[in-house]
């Protein structure tokens, strides 16, 4: 998922108007704005969300997709937090553009899921270039564009990198290379006509955006999006001052 550096905006944030705007409100509003001044849609964000009190790395990587998912897995994950599958396609599409480390599809260069051999779904021209930038045993960190021909823009070319097999992880691939798929004339669609694309991305970004939603007096506003706030006055008032 997408990784924000929110930080610095909190801390703006809790200096003019303390203890009011939540993370997660701050994480809708940036990802609107990145895809919409990286030329993608743009569209209004409900807000008014509050953070969780609650936070668990075991918990939550449980629960997201993983990049060597295939598409049964990415299905039922989707469709446990309420989105079909119209929306997994849609969504994946923000993959046209940012980054990913090689540690997340190294093993499709060299040797995909212990067979020795790379992943038959992708490009062969386009492993050559990622085993450039990503050589056996290197270092896992490196980064490598989702989308090798607009990496910055956001457009409908995540798909039609799909139809010519260059998708970067296994999770991408396998929307256009699962056979008998639902998803591949999802795939044909968003690729052939960008504007069908960006309407479905608004909708399911909106109904992403209303996921276990905390309004009112539920959850809190968190002062330090990394953690949950403590309970103690004290620390509340000694974090408040770092800002
Ligand atoms: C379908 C399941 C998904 C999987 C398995 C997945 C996996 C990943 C992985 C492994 C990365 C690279 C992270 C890193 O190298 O540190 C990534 C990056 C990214 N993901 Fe996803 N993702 C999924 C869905 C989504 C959705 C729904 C969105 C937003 C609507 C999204 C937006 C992004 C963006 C923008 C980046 C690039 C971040 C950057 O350049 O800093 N992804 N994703
Ligand atoms: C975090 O989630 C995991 C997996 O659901 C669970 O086993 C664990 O008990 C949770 N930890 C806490 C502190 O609630
Ligand atoms: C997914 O849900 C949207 C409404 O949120 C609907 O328009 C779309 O047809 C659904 N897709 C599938 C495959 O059921
Ligand atoms: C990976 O290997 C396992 C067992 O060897 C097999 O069941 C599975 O279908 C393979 N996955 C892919 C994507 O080829
Ligand atoms: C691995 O790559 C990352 C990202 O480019 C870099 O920050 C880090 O220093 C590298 N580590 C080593 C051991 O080369
Ligand atoms: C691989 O990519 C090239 C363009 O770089 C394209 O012409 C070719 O059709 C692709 N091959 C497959 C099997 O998708
Ligand atoms: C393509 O998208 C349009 C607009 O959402 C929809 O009417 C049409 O049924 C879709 N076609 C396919 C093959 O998914
Ligand atoms: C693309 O999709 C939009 C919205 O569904 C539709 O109005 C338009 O006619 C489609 N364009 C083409 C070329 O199919
Ligand atoms: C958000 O979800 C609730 C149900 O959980 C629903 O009643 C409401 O209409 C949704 N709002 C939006 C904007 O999707
Ligand atoms: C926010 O919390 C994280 C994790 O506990 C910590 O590393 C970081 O220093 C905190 N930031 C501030 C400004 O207190």
């Amino acid at each position: 998922m997408a990784r924000v550096r929110t930080t610095h905006i909190k801390t703006a944030l809790e200096n003019a108007c303390p203890s009011t705007v939540s993370c997660a409100d701050i994480l809708a509003i940036a990802a609107e704005e990145s895809v919409s001044l990286s030329g993608g849609p743009s569209w209004t964000v409900l807000l008014g969300r509050r953070d969780g009190t609650t936070a668990n790395r075991t918990a939550a990587n449980e629960a997201l997709p993983a990049p060597t998912s295939n598409l049964d897995v990415l299905k039922s994950k989707f469709s446990a937090v309420g989105l079909n599958t119209t929306d997994l396609v849609a969504l994946s599409g923000a993959h046209t553009f940012g980054r990913a480390q090689c540690q997340f599809f190294t093993d499709r260069l060299y040797n995909f899921n212990n067979t020795g051999s790379p992943d038959q779904t992708l490009n062969s021209t386009y492993i050559e270039t990622l085993r450039g930038i990503c050589p056996q045993n290197g270092n896992g960190s490196v980064l490598a564009n989702f989308d090798p021909s607009t990496p910055d823009g956001f457009d409908s070319n995540y798909f039609s990198n799909l139809q010519v097999h260059k998708g970067l992880l296994q999770s991408d691939q396998v929307l256009f290379s699962t056979s008998g798929a639902d998803t591949i004339d999802m795939v044909n669609n968003f690729s052939v006509n960008q504007t069908t694309f960006f309407e479905s991305f608004v909708e399911s970004m909106i109904k992403m955006g209303n996921i276990s939603l905390l309004t009112g007096t539920d959850g809190e506003i968190r002062l330090n999006c990394s953690r949950v706030n403590e309970d103690s006055f004290g620390s509340s008032a000694a974090l408040l001052a770092e800002y």
